[in-house]
């Protein structure tokens, strides 16, 4: 591992420094003009997703789902009753110190998912990769898709650097100062080197809370169309034929507890 991941390994998360004040931080006069409640973002994903897994013929009712970097949760709580199993982990004690959602558990690495091989059939990692060191994307990847099942599914959801308002927002965000934004097809590709085939990628955001409510239909035409104010990548574990090696080996991460 190289130093800079080192450092990361060793450093004390960065969102412990911004749970206390986590709404605060977010307070935004543009970002307060799109939506007036805050859950509505969340609620925007998790429509999104059921859309996605419908699209790739899968139920989330047969699904155990992990999302890494959870933060406080909110997902979860929204999504988490429609799946088999729904369960959350995050570097950061103090996002998940408020979060309702009891099945989370913290990362002790930022690097290592605390879970077993193949322990979950759907893993999603929202707004989380743009906080995560360009040289240290893939191994988290990798770790995604070592907590997959065969032929399990991962959901990347990410602020879109080429819409000009998502930009503004981030570059006066607090909590973004650290921010470095993939744009969907950087994310796309990383995916495939870790060994992932996306499925479709949809954009989304590109109608504030009031309009989207009456007019969500012309969100759909637009899913294609790279402006939207984040995107959302859905992707399978391509080729499993490392799935039984890794099933023979059966990792236990070393002194971490895994679920
Ligand atoms: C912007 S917050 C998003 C939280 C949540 N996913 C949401 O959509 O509200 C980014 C989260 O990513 C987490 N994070 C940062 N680096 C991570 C890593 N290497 N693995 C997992 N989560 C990480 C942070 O602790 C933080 O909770």
């Amino acid at each position: 591992m190289n130093e800079t991941l080192q450092m990361s390994e060793q450093a004390t998360p960065e969102f412990d420094g911004y749970a206390s004040s986590y709404d605060t931080l977010l307070e935004d006069p543009m970002r307060g003009a799109f939506a007036r409640d805050p859950l509505h973002f969340h609620r925007r994903k998790w429509l999104l997703i059921q859309r996605l897994l419908s699209k790739a013929g899968v139920e989330p009712s047969s699904l155990r789902w992990l999302d890494a970097g959870c933060g406080r949760g909110e997902l979860l709580n929204l999504a988490g009753a429609n799946f088999k199993q729904a369960i959350g982990c995050d570097p950061s004690a103090g996002m998940l110190s408020s979060c309702p959602f009891f099945a989370v558990h913290q990362q002790k690495s930022p690097f290592e998912l605390p879970f077993r091989d193949a322990s979950v059939d759907l893993v999603t990692a929202v707004c989380v990769y743009h906080h995560v060191p360009e040289e240290a994307r893939a191994l988290l990847l990798s770790e995604m898709k070592r907590v997959l099942a065969p032929g399990g599914l991962c959901c990347i959801i990410e602020h879109n650097p080429w819409n000009p308002v998502t930009q503004a927002i981030v570059q006066r965000c607090p909590v973004d100062a650290d921010a470095s934004l993939l744009t969907a097809s950087s994310a796309s590709g990383l995916l495939r080197v870790v060994g992932f085939e996306p499925l479709s990628t949809a954009y989304f955001l590109y109608l504030p809370e009031s309009l989207f409510n009456r007019l969500s239909l012309l969100e759909r035409f637009l899913v294609r169309v790279p402006l939207g104010g984040q995107y959302a990548i859905l992707a399978r574990r391509a080729g499993d034929s490392s799935y039984s090696d890794g099933m023979r080996r059966t990792r236990v991460i070393s002194g971490k507890q895994c679920h």
